[in-house]
């Protein structure tokens, strides 16, 4: 296969595919400003990883009769895909074209668990839609689109460390995720698969609302984090893995921590959750620099340095109710696949 940058190129196949990798929050997003936009009550900052990829394939095709879309050769019903096909309807507003779309997606992770599969579907599905519909969309274009599918999406575009801005303009234009650099430094994430990737309880989306809407803590988690944007850059243009994790256990912390506040409550932790955070916090006792941070699911990732990456991993190996432990590494951002296998438009 080969790869390659956006920005987008026209297909006049109505065809394209796109390899997307998702990212994990160092410093969380959780609440919008404006739900019509899916802009962000704050910025957040994140790590593109490289072992958990999305590649999607869309074909415009003026033979189908609606979207339909694949997942694992599974079709899917239901909220996700009128989501998509109401997202599909920006990039067909943008092209001047109405076909409908056939989306086949595959994940290398399990699914809707927590583990960001937003982030990588509609990054991939906004580089290969976009393409499949004839558009040439800058980076920052692209991750303006992904945005409006999901909020981490946005910062998925791009590879390693990101930065996702609020942004101050009603129409969003300015709310979009940037790089930072710093691809030399040898992170890893390792990722403990807590209570075998099932299915989540509580989306991100809904929880976050909730937790705007009754969360007494709600306003506290906010206010944090523009100080922890700017204490995390700094961390990273120092390379500075201790202040970094401090930040991203801190953060993630506030994040659940409103969201358990919330009436009633989102709990997102399960026992295993815990064992996998107290078991982080020994190993950091005994001179390892390893911080562990928790999204919209139970399973706990772990920023770590590429030395100790293993040992973490065998660590939390070890845990009961840990079903899967994996590593990774800063991932590139969402790039088009140029001759994937094509798709059939049935
Ligand atoms: O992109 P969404 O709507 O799935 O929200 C992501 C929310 C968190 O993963 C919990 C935090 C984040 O910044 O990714």
């Amino acid at each position: 296969m080969t790869a390659t940058r956006p920005s987008s190129s026209s297909s006049p196949s109505g065809l394209a595919t796109a390899c997307a990798c998702a990212n994990i929050a160092l410093v969380k997003y959780w609440g919008k400003r404006d739900a019509r936009l899916n802009l962000p009550a704050q910025g957040s900052l994140s790590l593109t990883l490289a072992e958990l990829t999305t590649t999607t394939t869309v074909h415009f095709s003026e033979a189908l009769d609606s979207d339909a879309l694949y997942l694992s050769g599974q079709l899917v019903a239901g909220k996700e895909v009128l989501r998509m096909s109401q997202w599909l309807d920006l990039v067909r507003e943008a092209a001047g074209i109405t076909h409908r779309a056939l989306v086949r997606s595959a994940n290398s992770f399990p699914t809707a668990s927590g583990l960001a599969s937003s982030a990588s579907a509609y990054a991939a599905l906004a580089v290969a839609a976009s393409a499949a519909a004839g558009l040439a969309l800058s980076p920052t274009e692209l991750s303006i689109l992904a945005r409006r599918g999901s909020g981490s999406a946005a910062r998925s575009i791009f590879g390693g460390f990101v930065r996702m801005h609020r942004g101050e303009r009603d129409d969003g234009t300015d709310c979009v995720a940037a790089p930072l650099g710093a691809d030399d430094w040898p992170v890893r994430m390792v990722i403990a698969i807590v209570g075998g990737g099932k299915v989540k309880e509580h989306s991100s989306r809904d929880a976050m609302d909730h937790c705007a809407e009754t969360s007494p803590l709600y306003a506290g988690f906010l206010a944090a984090v523009p100080r922890d944007l700017m204490a995390a850059e700094e961390a990273i243009s120092r390379r500075d893995l201790e202040a970094l994790g401090q930040i991203a256990e801190a953060s993630a912390l506030a994040m659940h921590g409103a969201a358990m506040a919330s009436r009633p409550a989102t709990i997102y932790f399960e026992p295993a959750t815990l064992a996998c955070m107290a078991r982080v916090r020994e190993l950091r006792r005994s001179g390892t620099l390893a911080y562990y941070t928790m999204d919209a699911g139970p399973h706990v990732k772990v920023l770590t340095d590429a030395g100790s990456a293993a040992a973490v991993a065998g660590a939390l190996r070890e845990l009961p109710g840990v079903s899967e432990v994996l590593v990774s590494a800063p991932g590139g951002g969402t790039v088009l696949v140029a001759d994937a296998a094509p798709v059939e438009a049935t």
